[in-house]
């Protein structure tokens, strides 16, 4: 890249924030995404929102690809920002995402990261990989072995749908003669459906942390308490959140956690153990307002850092007015 570039302050950054939902209204991660765009002007950041269904993907073997906004060619965006809530979350918005991903777009969190910690199971088997603290959990299959959970995981048993989300699909069943009506009624109903069967960290009842991590530093974090003597502290379930002091070792938890499954925007949920933490889940589409007001941080802020700081290290210091997206043109020439 040519070396007059460096050595300036850059002005505009470009963002494209993918979303489905109706921003005005209460939908699953709307406000949050009127957050990033009243934060984003203040910090010189160009915010775009574009619904999933907006793009066109047009792949060809003469030229490179191309995305279409509305059936028209764009200029690409600095960033991408994929915030997909429940309604989004198809193969069409992951290939808007690798397809950007293949014409050079900065991406936080990328398809492949979205899809893995989609999969609850396959999330665990990485964690475990990298020897990080995981409850037992093993993928069901029909007819179940009853016995073999009894013996490998032991009841009350947590039993999560594979790929569930905000606490919808998460049952706690007590002994194994709920168990196995539960297993019938599936069986029954929905033989197809993938679940998995976890160990019940009885220590966590009713509460567990989320840690909001980005770029590998954690943001913040709070404790979420169910209401009502239930066992899932989701917020959106309804659960109360405070802020949490976290000591090192749960920071590193998260920390690591999101570094080993490759998430730059992460909730990453910890289960109190008796003698320290273990992981529960990762989110790659943390909502943040439980957090913003528990905690006094300015989330959006952060992140529009993380990608400011991505966009010097590639690029090094830019001079006010260019755009990532010339120097990304004008580097494209120069290696033709
Ligand atoms: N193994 C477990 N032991 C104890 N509590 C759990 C366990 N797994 C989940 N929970 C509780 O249920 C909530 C929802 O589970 P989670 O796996 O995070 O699903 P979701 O993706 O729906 O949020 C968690 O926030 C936690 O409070
Ligand atoms: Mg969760």
């Amino acid at each position: 890249m040519d070396a007059t570039f460096r050595g300036c302050a850059k002005e505009i950054m470009e963002v494209w924030i993918i979303y489905g939902g109706d921003i005005e209204s209460t939908d699953d991660l709307a406000f949050e995404v009127r957050r990033f765009m009243s934060e984003g002007p203040k910090m010189g950041v160009d915010v775009k929102v574009y619904n999933p269904g907006q793009f066109d993907l047009l792949v060809t073997d003469e030229e490179r690809d191309s995305i279409l906004i509305d059936g028209s060619p764009v200029p690409l965006p600095d960033f991408c920002f994929p915030y997909l809530h429940h309604g989004d979350r198809s193969y069409f918005s992951l290939s808007i995402i690798r397809q950007l991903e293949r014409l050079g777009v900065n991406i936080f969190n990328t398809a492949s990261t979205i899809e893995m910690v989609a999969d609850k199971l396959h999330t665990h088997q990485v964690l475990a990989e990298s020897a990080l603290p995981t409850p037992a959990t093993m993928l069901a299959k029909f007819p179940v072995d009853i016995d073999l959970i009894e013996r490998t995981i032991g009841f009350p048993v947590v039993v999560k749908t594979l790929l569930g989300s905000n606490g919808s699909g998460v049952f706690l069943i007590e002994n194994a003669s709920a168990f196995n009506d539960l297993m019938e009624l599936i069986g029954e109903t929905n033989p197809n459906i993938q679940i998995i069967f976890q160990k019940f960290v009885a220590n966590s009842k009713g509460r567990d942390i989320r840690v909001f991590v980005v770029d590998g530093e954690v943001v913040a974090a709070m404790e979420r308490r169910a209401r009502d003597g239930g066992f899932k502290a989701n917020f959106s379930t309804g659960g109360t959140v405070e802020q949490f002091e976290l000591d090192q070792a749960a920071a590193d938890l998260a920390v690591k956690t999101a570094e080993v499954l490759n998430i730059q925007v992460a909730g990453i949920d910890l289960l109190f153990t008796e003698d320290g933490y273990t992981i529960c889940e990762a989110n790659t589409f943390p909502g943040f307002k439980g957090l913003e007001q528990a905690c006094e941080v300015n989330v959006p802020a952060m992140i529009f850092n993380a990608m400011r700081r991505h966009l010097d290290k590639e690029f090094g210091e830019i001079p006010k007015t260019v755009k990532f997206e010339d120097l990304r043109k004008k580097e494209a020439s120069s290696n033709e």
